[in-house]
Order: structure tokens, then C-alpha cells, then sequence
């Protein structure tokens, strides 16, 4: 592996759906209320995709606009790599439809199914790619419709979760050129907490494609330890202290975890991007939409040294550190 190659990112883009659901009105179709929403997870709306919007067509608009953001032309894309737990299809990988959609006709596309923590699966297998000489230009992108896998009946999940896609443009620099790129990344994962967190259905199993269980309470205690322990693994691998880190974009599962995670790594709230409120838990879309969120209303801003971190089924996790 050539040492001399660093993964900068050089664009960002996001899309919701149209369709814009808040607490209130989802406690008129199951028994909640926006109280208690707010209290235990602090969501307070989440986007829903219409039955004209999927995973691609929210991955496309992702996709060009952070092509834009980065001035280049789609075509002098080599790479995609696409984080999704809600695929469009069973196969071809979503990858491969976006590709068409915004005419990379050459190059490299796939689909990672790491759910939550997908986009950090997703950007260090772009960047190892990137770093061996694989591909020049990568097109990393975390889109999802947990809508579409919920059970709407269940008032333990169906109020947590909302559709959107993120995406960032990803080259390969010579690291002598600038400090920018992608410092370290550390991933894990434990099938042994496969019960916690999965869906109930699949082509290979009951031919359907099932509804998200989980086991919030347990998933929650887990978290907050997988995800201190991976970013401690990771400032020490980049050799930076916390007090050097600029902005933290988390995985937005729960403002709760945001902030016990925050707290035992000893990182201000401050410096914590939160989107969890807007746009509710994402899976791999999350990181991608807050970090595009951050950097669109001038927040996060060139130079600054940003962590990145996820958490999911499997389980997953993970986090990077990424120098912009
Ligand atoms: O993205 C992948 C990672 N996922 C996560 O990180 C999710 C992690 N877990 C969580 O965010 C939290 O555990 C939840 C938000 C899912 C739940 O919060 P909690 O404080 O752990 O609540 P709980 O599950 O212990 O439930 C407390 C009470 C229960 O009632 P009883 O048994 O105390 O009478 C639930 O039945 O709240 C009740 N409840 C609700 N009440 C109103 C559960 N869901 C609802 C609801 N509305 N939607």
C-alpha cells in the first residue's frame, strides 16, 4: 500500500423526501405522543418517502449534489460505494442504478450492508480502495426508506426511524500535498448481538422482506460503550488529543446516546452536531445528512479536524477521523 495517498473529501450533498411527519401527527395513527418522543429520543419530525421516492431516487439527488459541491464531472467517477439496509431491489446493488442515473458508465459499483454504522463501513472501504490505487475519484453515499421496513403497528420502533440519503465525494491526494484526508478509521462488528437489532424477514429465510425488531434499552446500554471505546481506538491511531477535535458527526439515533457518548469521551456538546431532532434516525444516512447539514450552514469549515462515528445492527460500529 502506498503511504503517500490520502482520501480528502471534497464535496457533500443530502436529500429528504418530501413528505415532512411530526410527532403530533404520528400520535394520531399509533399511541404515543410528542412528550414522550422528544423526552426519550429528542426527535421531533422525520421525513417519509412517498411511494415515488426510493432509495436510488434519494441517493441520485444526494449524489449530484455533492458532485456539484465538488465541481466535477460525474463521469471522472471511478468508484461508488453505497451504505443502504433498504436497497431498492434484492439485486443489482443500488450502487449500480445511481451509477446509471448520473452516467459513471466505467469504474466500480457496490452496495455495503453494515445498517447504521453503514457509511463509516462505506468511506474506509472507499478510502482503502483509494489508498491501494484502485480509483482516483470515489462517490460514497448512505441513503435508506426505514420506512418502508418498519412495523407501523409498534410503537417501540416505527417512531424512531425517518428516509433520506447523504453523500460525499471522496480523492486521492498526494498526502505531501496537504493535511486535508482521512486520518484514521476503526470498524468492529459482534454477530453474537444479532438479536437485538435485525429484521425479521429476508429472501433467504421467510422470502419477505420483514419488518426492524429491536430491543431499544439493550441497544442503547451497548452503544454508548462500542462507540467510547472505537473513539478512543481512533484518536490514539491518529495521535490527536479530544481537545483538538472540531466538530463530532454522530450516528443520530437518540440525543440521549449523543450525549452520554459526548460525555465519557469528554468532548463539549458544542461541538456535537445534532440532526436527530430534524430528520430522526436515518440508519446510513445519518452521518452523511448531518455532516452535509454542518457543512451547508457554515459550521464545519475547511481545516477543521472532524470524528465521525455509528453505531448499528449486527452489531456494528465504527469512526473516523477526517482532517477537511
Ligand atoms: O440506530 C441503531 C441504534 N439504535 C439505537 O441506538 C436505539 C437505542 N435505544 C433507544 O434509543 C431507546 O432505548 C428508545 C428510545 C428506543 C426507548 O427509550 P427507553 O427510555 O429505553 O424506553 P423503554 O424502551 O424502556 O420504554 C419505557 C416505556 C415503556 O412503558 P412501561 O413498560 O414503562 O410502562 C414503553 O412501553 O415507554 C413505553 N414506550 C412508549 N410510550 C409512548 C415505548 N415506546 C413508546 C412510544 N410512545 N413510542
Amino acid at each position: 500500500m502506498s503511504v503517500d495517498i490520502r482520501s480528502v473529501i471534497t464535496g457533500s450533498g443530502s436529500a429528504l423526501p418530501k413528505q415532512c411527519v411530526t410527532n403530533a401527527e404520528l400520535a394520531q395513527r399509533v399511541d404515543t405522543s410528542d412528550e414522550w418522543i422528544i423526552e426519550r429520543t429528542g426527535i421531533r419530525q422525520r421525513y417519509l418517502a412517498s411511494d415515488d421516492e426510493t432509495t436510488s431516487t434519494l441517493a441520485i439527488d444526494a449524489a449530484r449534489a455533492a458532485i456539484e459541491d465538488a465541481g466535477i464531472e460525474a463521469a471522472s467517477i471511478d468508484l461508488i460505494v453505497l451504505a443502504t439496509a433498504t436497497p431498492d431491489n434484492t439485486f443489482p446493488a443500488t450502487a449500480t442504478k445511481v451509477q446509471h442515473a448520473l452516467g459513471c458508465n466505467g469504474g466500480v459499483a457496490f452496495d455495503v450492508a453494515a445498517v447504521c454504522s453503514g457509511f463509516l463501513y462505506a468511506l474506509t472501504t472507499a478510502d482503502a480502495m483509494l489508498r491501494t490505487g484502485m480509483a482516483k475519484r470515489a462517490l460514497v453515499i448512505g441513503a435508506e426508506t426505514f420506512s418502508r421496513i418498519l412495523d407501523w403497528e409498534d410503537r417501540t420502533t416505527c417512531v424512531l426511524f425517518g428516509d433520506g440519503a447523504g453523500a460525499v465525494v471522496l480523492e486521492a491526494r498526494n498526502a505531501s500535498e496537504s493535511e486535508a484526508g482521512i486520518l484514521a478509521s476503526r470498524l468492529h462488528a459482534d454477530g453474537a448481538q444479532h438479536d437485538l437489532l435485525y429484521v425479521d424477514g429476508g429472501p433467504s429465510t421467510t422470502k419477505t422482506v420483514g419488518h426492524l425488531r429491536m430491543k431499544g434499552r439493550e441497544v442503547f446500554r451497548h452503544a454508548v460503550v462500542n462507540l467510547a471505546d472505537v473513539l478512543g481506538e481512533v484518536i490514539a491511531e491518529a495521535g490527536v488529543s479530544v481537545a483538538e477535535i472540531d466538530w463530532v458527526v454522530p450516528h443520530q439515533a437518540n440525543k440521549r446516546i449523543l450525549d452520554a457518548t459526548a460525555k465519557k469521551l469528554g468532548i463539549s456538546d458544542s461541538k456535537v452536531v445534532i440532526t436527530v431532532d430534524q430528520h430522526a434516525n436515518t440508519s446510513a444516512a445519518s452521518v452523511p445528512l448531518a455532516f452535509d447539514a454542518a457543512r451547508r450552514d457554515g459550521r464545519i469549515k475547511p481545516g477543521q479536524l472532524v470524528m465521525f462515528e455509528a453505531m448499528g445492527g449486527g452489531f456494528t460500529w465504527g469512526a473516523s477521523l477526517v482532517r477537511l
